[in-house]
């Protein structure tokens, strides 16, 4: 029996619940500082807002709020938004909050939960809208390219509402930022299904899905989340990325969050945030020990600085580049591997003393160690800059 969508049964605060509200919540405080420091105005959609609560939660606790007051101690996306968009008020000068709910009782339900919400900064405003997401979006934001930086949580509970087209025009517009939950699960299990193929046609944006997407398994299911992130490269936001969250206990993925941004420090910033939630090295996956935050740990400090400055070196041989650009490119370049900015400032602090790079200081002090955005870094070496 298909249940609906209001069903108490669909609203247990689980564990990938939770390890998706971590990532939005570490998410919006960079993203708010980041764009703020340029725009007056910012914007966040919850294009499948819920209930703005959960009946019980099994194994693991609700997100704690900071700022503001809910009448749940299980809260959903909304209030995260909400919570961390006060907490960063004094750095806009308004910002939007809009939250898209098509269920007529749960959107009641979440409006409630919204309107007794106390402690939100005054200079946010909040709308709840009663709707399908493909529907209303694009009479909510313009992709004219000329509104103001916006960040869209796309979480459904299944697919058929990820409707490529919409997703793939908002996703190309610059200053918007996107947080897919891509239920790979339940598109593995109905991929070859007739009675979804209409379903899987609007998701992927194309018939040919089944013959595109590769050969995957239960124990790799990269492929078909990368089928996605490619189909959407193509046409919507140019970068994305993954974040896996499985079941607890076992292996079995659920689903991936696929961020979308059409800026290299939009990558690099996600990428910093999703690699220090969950289990670590990009998921929340307790019983897949690749994705065991030590490990990663102990390679970026034994034979990782060395493969981290044998790939500087070889990448950059003839440039003198700015440190920031170096590592928004190195992130593109690579883009799962461990290393984050730290570890490109060690690696670089490394080859200066091996005498391999120079460094510029334009930005931190002469005459120190530090190495920072704006600082210059030549890899050129002697014989190559007499060539110039
Ligand atoms: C996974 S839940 C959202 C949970 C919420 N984002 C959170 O983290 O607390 C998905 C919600 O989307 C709603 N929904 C289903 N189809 C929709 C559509 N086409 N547009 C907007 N909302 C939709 C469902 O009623 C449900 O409340």
């Amino acid at each position: 029996m298909v249940l609906s969508d209001s069903d108490d049964e669909k609203w247990i605060y689980r564990e990938h619940t939770a390890a998706k509200h971590e990532v939005y919540q570490k998410y919006l405080t960079p993203w708010t500082y980041k764009l703020s420091s340029w725009n007056d105005k910012l914007r966040v959609v919850d294009c499948f807002a819920g209930r703005g609560s959960y009946v019980r939660a099994e194994d693991c606790s609700g997100v704690e709020l900071e700022e503001i007051s809910t009448p749940t101690d299980l809260p959903g996306s909304p209030q995260i938004i909400l919570d961390r968009l006060t907490k960063h008020s004094d750095k806009f000068e308004k910002a939007e909050s809009v939250f898209i709910e098509a269920n007529k009782q749960n959107h009641q339900d979440l409006y409630e939960n919204i309107s007794e919400t106390t402690g939100i900064a005054d200079n946010i405003s909040k709308k709840c809208v009663h709707g399908e997401f493909q529907n209303e979006i694009l009479d909510i934001v313009s992709t004219d390219g000329d509104d103001c930086p916006t960040l869209f949580f796309i979480d459904p509970f299944g697919f058929k509402s990820l409707d490529y087209e919409v997703i793939t025009e908002i996703g190309a517009t610059d200053q918007f930022e996107m947080i897919i939950t891509f239920m790979s699960r339940d598109i593995n299990r109905f991929l070859e299904n007739e009675d979804h193929s209409d379903a899987m046609e609007t998701t992927f944006g194309t018939p040919n899905y089944i013959d595109e997407v590769g050969d995957f398994d239960a124990e790799n299911w990269e492929p078909l989340v990368e089928y996605y992130t490619n189909r959407i490269e193509g046409v919507g936001p140019e970068l994305t990325f993954e974040y896996l969250i499985t079941e607890p206990d076992t292996r079995q993925t659920v689903y991936y969050l696929v961020f979308g941004t059409n800026h290299p420090n939009g990558l690099k910033t996600m990428r910093d945030v999703m690699n220090i939630c969950g289990t670590g090295n990009f998921g929340y996956a307790p019983k897949i020990v690749d994705h065991d935050r030590e490990q990663s740990g102990l390679a970026a400090f034994t034979s990782g600085m060395e493969a981290t400055k044998e790939f500087l070196v070889d990448s950059f041989s003839e440039y003198r580049i700015e440190f920031r650009k170096m590592v928004e490119m190195c992130y593109k370049m690579r883009k799962y591997e461990d290393d984050v900015e730290s570890d490109y400032r060690k690696a670089i602090q490394d080859l200066e003393k091996e005498g391999k790079v120079e460094v510029i200081r334009r930005a931190s002090k002469t005459g120190g160690s530090g190495v920072t955005k704006g600082d210059l870094i030549d890899f050129r070496n002697e014989e190559e800059l007499e060539d110039i």
